[in-house]
């Protein structure tokens, strides 16, 4: 095993929203002290970070006057040239006061709009100016609980007024910043709009500037869905629309978990970074889990680096798997070299098809296809049997 150290290649980033949580669930209060900022992203440099992301209410409370965002604004920027610490991503609050307890750019109340997109683009200044390339968009309260609460087609209508407005807005100040819509299926509304990276993949094509707009999976959503992520990732990989990443771990269908990457369902997670090598994805690795309340602040840092820790390891596994003499030849049996040549050859019509002989049916039939064994061998690097 190499040395399983974070570097700034790497590019290993964390939501400071993840450090800072503080414990609070719908059943409990808060088990850990509020963590400042300052000291998260000071920490966060400590661990081998690369870069940050963060919503503004994490910076600066919500409400805050004029004078105290300045002051706040000062010693945010000081400690990111102090550290040098990236903020690859920004994104906005729009789902903790209860003026958006109907959510933001989709809620009923059109004042709520109005000022949802308002605090949107006030962040986007922000962003643009600390460098962030990325502005994270999750619709958390952007749903409902009950069937006619909400006119889910006048709301995508809503919904895609705001993206467009906000690529009229980042276009017009000349910013160099895309937007990553975060899929997730329920929790915080029973049902939440665009639930799963294909629905957002197929609202983005309906935008006025779909170019500036692709998606940020997060395992967990996906699989909270009981979706495969790593199909998504792919799929997303090959539409161009892999903008962001959100790594955590979750174990199956049930409540967002959010658990530290690499926890929940490892085998999902190797398949995750074996897709995001193949496709190439060079954005930043970035983290988003909330540390159980059962934990300190020391078990807070604990997790966050065995999620850059759990990184590197299936890293190096799915590596590994990929150059093993024996995986190729399994990959060869189970014809995934034949998955790559056109369905029909260069020249050749559905006519010439339509004319072609039919292949022997019952052989082919019979033949295995060979996953089992490849499935194996991935197997057992992941359990460590080959390297
Ligand atoms: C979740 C979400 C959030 C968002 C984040 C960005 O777990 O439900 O991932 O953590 O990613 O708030 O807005
Ligand atoms: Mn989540
Ligand atoms: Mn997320």
């Amino acid at each position: 095993m190499t040395e399983l150290k974070p570097t700034p290649e790497d590019k290993f980033s964390f939501g400071i929203w993840t450090v800072q949580y503080p414990g609070r669930d719908p059943f409990g209060e808060p088990t850990r002290p509020p963590m400042d900022p300052i000291r998260a992203v000071e920490k966060l440099a400590e661990i081998g970070a690369y870069g940050i992301n963060f919503h503004d209410d994490d910076v600066v409370p919500f409400g805050a006057s004029d004078a105290e965002r300045d002051k706040i604004l000062d010693s945010f920027r000081k400690v990111l040239a102090d550290t040098g610490l990236v903020v690859t991503t920004a994104t906005t609050n729009l789902f903790t006061h209860p003026v958006f307890k109907d959510g933001g750019f989709t809620s009923n109340n059109r004042e709520v709009r109005r000022y949802a997109i308002k605090k949107v683009m006030r962040n986007i200044d922000l962003a643009a100016e600390l460098g962030a390339k990325i502005y994270v968009a999750w619709g958390g309260r952007e749903g409902a609980e009950s069937g006619a609460a909400k006119d889910i087609a006048t709301a995508l209508d809503r919904y895609q007024e705001a993206f467009n407005l906000l690529g009229e807005f980042v276009t017009d100040r000349g910013y160099d910043i895309r937007f990553a819509i975060e899929p997730k299926p329920n929790e915080p509304r029973g049902d939440i709009i665009l639930p799963t990276a294909g629905h957002a993949m197929a609202f983005i094509e309906t935008l006025d500037r779909p170019e500036l707009v692709g998606i940020n999976p997060e395992i967990g959503h996906e699989e909270m869905a009981g979706l495969n992520a790593a199909a998504g990732y792919a799929q997303a990989l090959w539409q161009g629309k892999l903008f962001h990443i959100d790594l955590n771990g979750q174990s199956g269908p049930k409540y967002d978990q959010d658990l530290r990457f690499g926890a929940g369902n490892v085998r999902g997670a190797f398949w995750v970074v074996d897709t995001l090598l193949a496709g190439g994805y060079d954005g930043p690795v970035h983290f988003d889990y909330k540390t159980p309340r059962t934990e300190d602040d020391e078990g807070v840092w604990v997790a966050a680096e065995a999620c850059m820790r759990n990184y590197l390891i299936l890293r190096e596994k799915a590596r590994a798997f990929r150059a093993d003499p024996e995986v190729q030849a399994a990959l060869e049996e189970a014809k995934l070299p034949e998955l790559a040549v056109p369905t029909l050859a260069e020249g050749e019509g559905w006519a010439d098809l339509e004319a072609a002989p039919n292949p022997d049916v019952d052989a082919i039939g019979a033949r295995g296809m060979a996953f089992e064994r490849l499935d194996q061998l991935a197997l057992e690097h992941l359990y460590g049997l080959r390297s």
